[in-house]
């Protein structure tokens, strides 16, 4: 069963009714200024940081789910008769709704009884600040005397103090109304110099800045007092719940249709001209009123909207593909290039199942997203990368997050996260094969941020291996840490008090549990470090890297290898993790993707048998399961994995993000058929038709699938916020289209299922375009031999680096 359906040509998902199985979601905002919105216009906005300059207040897990939001009211000033045009929070039965999800805004369209709205939400390039337009159109034969409320309800900032310290915050709310603009101005008297504003297009017939007294006490947001009356109040908060609300009249003739504008914003003063006239208690407004004038007005915003679209045609333009299956296409094309930019923009803050307080970027995750965002915008992920960089520990390791708003390393989920720094190394060379800016390598980055500790990034990377080898373990595997990729394989960690930090807790300090992850990890990094080691002419380091990479993946076939597939982990105690010696968890997805990625067992059958495994015992029709047999009780030798119930999460669920890594192994292996198999049962797209089984939005992959041993087995979850993003986007393009990026040229090497034709790519890099054609007999399965590229043959899959800017390049690749 479908909730809507997709619009390729507008690039929207189109949401046909309000009542999704679970709010569907959307993200505003490109760079700094940032809102999630859902279906039904629930949702909340903030600055650079979800927890620490949050604008506007939601309620998580609320009933209804999704509370709090850009909610407009609708009232008929003739009948009293009043509704939501978003659906909620009034939930009255609309005549028509739609939501259309587009890149970086949702258009929300409805009719109640011959009025049609729709609203339009969205943050302009370079602005901090958003936009509702809204258009009312009477339909009705007759005039129509309508009264318009806007609402939103702003958070005291810090999201977390919000939510818990009420005994504080009833007493702090500020605001200040100015030429119909509302201020929210909280804490602005004392250490903070920011300020969030509302303002609207049109004349106001009053306003109400007092939640209690726009809501009325004990009413809820589904009936304000103030708009069943079809009166504001122009309610001044003090303390309290400052809220925003707009009251706009309008008299529609028969077929008039009005265009409002609302701008919801955030603004900053230098701290020394906070106040106008100096010495008061006034926001000093004269930098914001300019904006806020520009932006009331319609034509400003029309082109501030076409804006955005052309800025996303562009970046969509870097890689487009027509394959002939939908669902690739539409995926690569547009979804999943726009999920990698916001999972780039928000790592793991902000979504339906990320509250934006518990995390700020990983370390892991930030890194890994570049994989996914790279090619679309190099200059961000350049300075991405050197943010990320900055705030490694001296020793090589990492603290596991930052937060955006400081760019430090918070020690909220500690350190030791032994996979960490690796991840660093992947991150900058994928970096450096897209744009070929080697001297990133030469850039000064400091440790933890500690001013005079700058050492080039290259020096970084050396220390990110080095971090490996200096920690391994009596097998000769790298230790574990706290954990690796897996967070919840808490093998130095045996907790038994309730509520105690899986991620925190290494209460068997000095534990000796190995990771044969982290061994395929290594090996790809040392690797990658090799080819970036080479181009400087450092031999030294590239047969340092290529040495012990040769030494890590002997060790990880031998004690590594358990006899048809790749063991996990050894435990505290040196027992092995991810073996068929085990009852449970006999065998896992990670090292048969990581070790195989690596190049691990490809020309001596091991990786062959891992792959026959994972098909046998781990894949199912939604997507690879993480490891079976699922935990059925808890060990509390192996920490947080085997607290999930079964089926769920890192307990034997389908964890998406893995998936990819037996895609590209099966696709290494030149398995093409089972590569895009694979791909196919977590493809959003191609699941769009059990939306009412999967329950997340069919236009972004999810973190988790509920596995075979789940009572709900093929419902998704978290969706939007995770590695799934990036690594998808990898597998596909790169490694079953085949188009990858490398230091020397664009390769081209698809494994596709054998009953395809022809392709076409095409793909900027390095400042040329390439337009790719794959000629393809149907039923080949072999591999491109090689390229005519602008006419000339060329042996081989690689297509060379472009000689001039802006050139255009033919290449036409042939199958032997
Ligand atoms: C989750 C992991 C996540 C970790 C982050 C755990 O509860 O299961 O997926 O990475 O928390 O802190
Ligand atoms: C989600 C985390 O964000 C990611 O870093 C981790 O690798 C996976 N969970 C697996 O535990």
């Amino acid at each position: 069963m479908r909730y809507g359906y997709f619009d390729n040509d507008r690039r929207e998902y189109v949401v046909t009714r309000p009542d999704t199985p679970l709010p569907w979601i959307n993200y505003l905002g490109s760079e700094a200024y940032f809102g999630i919105i859902s279906n039904t216009a629930g949702g909340y906005s903030f600055y650079r940081d979800a927890r620490l300059r949050r604008l506007t207040r939601y309620r998580y897990n609320n009933a209804p789910l999704d509370l709090g939001g850009r909610y407009i009211y609708l009232r008929d000033d003739e009948s009293g008769e009043f509704w939501s045009p978003s659906w909620q929070p009034t939930q009255r039965d609309l005549d028509a709704y739609s939501c259309r999800h587009g890149l970086g805004y949702s258009t929300i369209a409805s009719g109640f009884r011959g009025i049609r709205a729709e609203t339009c939400y969205f943050v302009p390039l370079g602005e901090n600040l958003e936009i509702w337009r809204v258009r009312v159109t009477n339909e009705r034969p007759a005039p129509a005397n309508l009264s318009l409320f806007s609402s939103v309800e702003f958070c005291l900032w810090e999201a977390l103090e919000d939510n818990t310290n009420f005994q504080r915050n009833y007493s702090i709310g500020q605001v200040e109304i100015e030429d119909g603009v509302i201020y929210h101005k909280s804490e602005y008297r004392e250490r903070r110099n920011h300020f969030a504003y509302f303002a609207c297009s049109e004349p106001l017939a009053g306003f109400d800045t007092q939640r209690d007294a726009f809501l009325g006490p004990y009413r809820g947001w589904d009936r304000p007092i103030v708009v069943e009356r079809g009166k504001a109040t122009d309610s001044e908060a003090h303390g309290w719940q400052p809220m925003g609300s707009h009251h706009v009249r309008l008299a529609l003739a028969a077929g008039e249709t009005r265009e409002v504008v609302f701008v919801l914003g955030y603004s900053e003063n230098p701290k020394d001209r906070k106040f106008d006239p100096p010495g008061s208690q006034r926001i000093d407004k004269r930098t914001v009123k300019p904006v806020i004038a520009k932006y009331l007005d319609s034509a400003v915003v029309a082109a501030a909207f076409q804006s955005l679209r052309d800025y996303w045609t562009d970046l969509l333009g870097t890689l487009q593909v027509e394959t002939g299956n939908e669902h690739v296409d539409r995926m690569v094309n547009i979804w999943n290039a726009y999920q990698c930019m916001v999972t780039f923009n928000m790592s793991r803050s902000a979504s339906l199942f990320e509250s934006g307080i518990g995390r700020g970027m990983g370390f892991r995750d930030s890194n890994q997203d570049l994989l996914g965002f790279v090619h679309m915008i190099p200059a961000r992920a350049r300075e991405r990368i050197l943010d990320i960089a900055a705030t490694q520990l001296p020793t090589g390791g990492a603290y596991h997050q930052y937060q955006p708003l400081t760019k430090r390393g918070n020690n909220e989920v500690g350190s030791g996260f032994n996979d960490d720094p690796a991840w660093l190394v992947l991150g900058v060379a994928a970096y450096v094969k897209e744009t070929g800016d080697e001297g990133i390598l030469d850039e000064p980055v400091p440790y933890d941020n500690a001013p005079g500790s700058e050492r080039p990034l290259y020096e970084h990377l050396q220390r990110s291996l080095r971090y490996t080898l200096d920690r391994l373990g009596p097998h000769g595997l790298p230790l574990i840490g706290r954990a690796d990729w897996n967070d919840c394989l808490n093998l130095n960690c045996f907790s038994d008090t309730p509520g105690e930090s899986f991620q925190t807790t290494e209460n068997k300090a000095g534990g000796v549990a190995e990771s044969v992850f982290i061994g395929g990890l290594f090996v790809l990094a040392a690797q990658e470090m090799k080819a970036l080691a080479l181009r400087r002419g450092d031999e030294t380091e590239a047969g340092l890297c290529h040495d012990s990479a040769a030494v890590m993946a002997d060790v990880v076939e031998t004690a590594g290898w358990d006899g048809a597939w790749f063991r996990r982990a050894y435990d505290f105690f040196g027992k092995v993790v991810g073996s068929s010696e085990n009852e449970e968890g006999q065998i896992f997805i990670e090292p048969q993707g990581m070790c195989i990625l690596a190049g691990i067992g490809l020309d001596n059958g091991l990786a062959a048998k891992a792959l026959a495994s994972v098909r046998e015992r781990l894949a199912t029709p939604h997507g690879i399961v993480l490891q079976q047999p699922a935990y059925t009780y808890y060990h509390r030798e192996l920490g947080e994995i085997s607290t999930y119930p079964q089926g769920y999460k890192e307990n034997a669920g389908i964890f998406c993000h893995t998936n990819p890594w037996l895609m590209i192994a099966e696709a290494m292996a030149g398995n093409g058929d089972g590569a895009l198999d694979y791909y196919m049962r977590i493809n959003p797209s191609a699941r769009e038709e059990i939306s009412d089984i999967h329950r997340c939005e069919p236009y972004v992959y999810a973190q988790m699938i509920a596995g075979k041993d789940a009572p709900t087995h093929g419902e998704a979850k978290n969706s939007w916020l995770t590695g799934t993003a990036a690594w998808n986007f990898v597998a596909i393009s790169q490694w079953i289209l085949g188009i990858r990026p490398e230091h020397d040229g664009l390769r081209i090497d698809p494994c596709v299922p054998a009953e395809w034709g022809d392709f076409k790519v095409t793909r900027r890099f390095r400042g040329a375009t390439y337009l790719i054609t794959v000629r393809k007999p149907v039923g080949a399965t072999g591999r491109v031999a090689n390229l005519l590229v602008d006419g000339r043959a060329v042996a081989g899959n690689v297509a060379q680096l472009p000689t001039k800017p802006g050139q255009v390049i033919d290449v036409e690749a042939h199958y032997r």
